[in-house]
């Protein structure tokens, strides 16, 4: 049994990250100021854990790791930290970048520290697909140059390049795991900030027109959230990957206007949507290559987007 930190274990990623690793049967300690995160969070995955045969429990401390005391104390005796803490959301970083920053930059430099400071295995980090920018080169490789074209882009980015400095300064074991527009049950639809397939499940459900953000001919690697924790358990302790930065998602790549026509016809619905400006800060189209998540890692999705958007979808609705 191994002692995992899961910071920001109360929001939607961090929370599977959870379920997963007390269904495992690990230790989990949970780290989370309750910003964007949901106490409803970790009792859901607790529950899910629970009805797959665990009887553990994660433990819990309320905080915010930018502050280094409560970094040290969430660190402590800890054999591996999955960093997910953040203030998500590209538009939000453009309307309030010192916020954003404060969360992804900041409270990831304090949590380097108390790691390196607690001795503990690895850190895992979650990176962003964002880097890549609108460079027209598909799929994203991971050698290609970032262009980070929001706060939030650049700071998911220096959050990287702090993980690289502290492998190479002091010999804490880094990983950066660069997800793709993950989905799935819990993910909160409740803010304009929310990922579009929260949004687009809600305001279908609702009998509300969808709204798109320009022509919605851009694409993206939607990844189900079972695929990403895949990834990032992989990255804990996987050998030989310290300082490296893997795409985590699914090599594939939905239109927004697909992506809706596959809802519509999970939901029965027949709504049509309203186009509107495209978004500032928006990146036209992503896909992740993923070679090097199955070369060094051993990673494959195993859930399918149908497959996903179905679990979402019964998720959101009830059934
Ligand atoms: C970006 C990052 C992703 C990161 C996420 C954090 C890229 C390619 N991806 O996702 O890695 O984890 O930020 O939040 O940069 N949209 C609509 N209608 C809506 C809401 C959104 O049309 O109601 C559009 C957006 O303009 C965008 C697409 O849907 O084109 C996806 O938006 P969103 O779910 O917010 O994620 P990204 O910004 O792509």
């Amino acid at each position: 049994m191994a002692h995992y930190l899961v910071t920001g274990g109360a929001g939607f990623i961090g929370s599977h990250l959870v379920e997963r690793l007390l269904i495992r049967g690990d230790a989990v300690r949970v780290v989370d100021n309750l910003s964007t995160g949901k106490r409803a969070n970790l009792e859901a995955a607790t529950a899910a854990a629970r009805a797959a045969g665990a009887n553990a429990t994660p433990e819990f401390l309320e905080g915010d790791i930018v502050d280094p005391e409560v970094a040290r104390r969430a660190a402590e005796g800890i054999d591996y930290v999955l960093h997910q803490a953040a203030i998500p959301s590209v538009p939000r970083s453009v309307a309030d970048p010192i916020t954003s920053n404060r969360a992804n930059v900041d409270a990831t430099l304090s949590m380097l520290v108390a790691a390196r400071d607690a001795g503990v295995k690895r850190l895992v980090f979650a990176g962003s697909s964002s880097v890549y920018g609108d460079s027209p080169v598909m799929p994203k490789h991971e050698d290609m140059p970032a262009r980070p074209l929001s706060p939030y882009a650049l700071q998911k980015l220096v959050g990287e390049q702090y993980l690289q400095m502290f492998t190479s300064l002091y010999g804490l074991e880094t990983v950066s795991t660069r997800y793709f527009n993950v989905f799935g049950p819990r993910q909160d639809p409740s803010s304009p900030y929310s990922g579009v397939i929260s949004l687009f499940i809600r305001a279908l459900a609702d009998g509300q027109t969808p709204t798109v953000h320009g022509d919605g001919e851009q694409t993206r690697d939607f990844t189900y959230v079972a695929n990403t924790v895949d990834g990032v358990l992989k990255a804990a302790v996987a050998p030989n990957v310290a300082g490296q930065v893997v795409n985590v998602a699914t090599n594939g790549r939905v239109s927004l206007n697909q992506l809706l026509a596959t809802l519509q016809r999970l939901m029965g619905t027949a709504i049509t949507p309203s186009y509107g400006a495209a978004r500032a800060g928006d990146v036209r189209d992503s896909q992740a290559d993923i070679t090097k998540a199955a070369t060094l890692l051993g990673y494959a999705p195993t859930v399918s987007f149908d497959e996903g958007l179905r679990r979402t979808v019964d998720w959101a609705v009830g059934a």
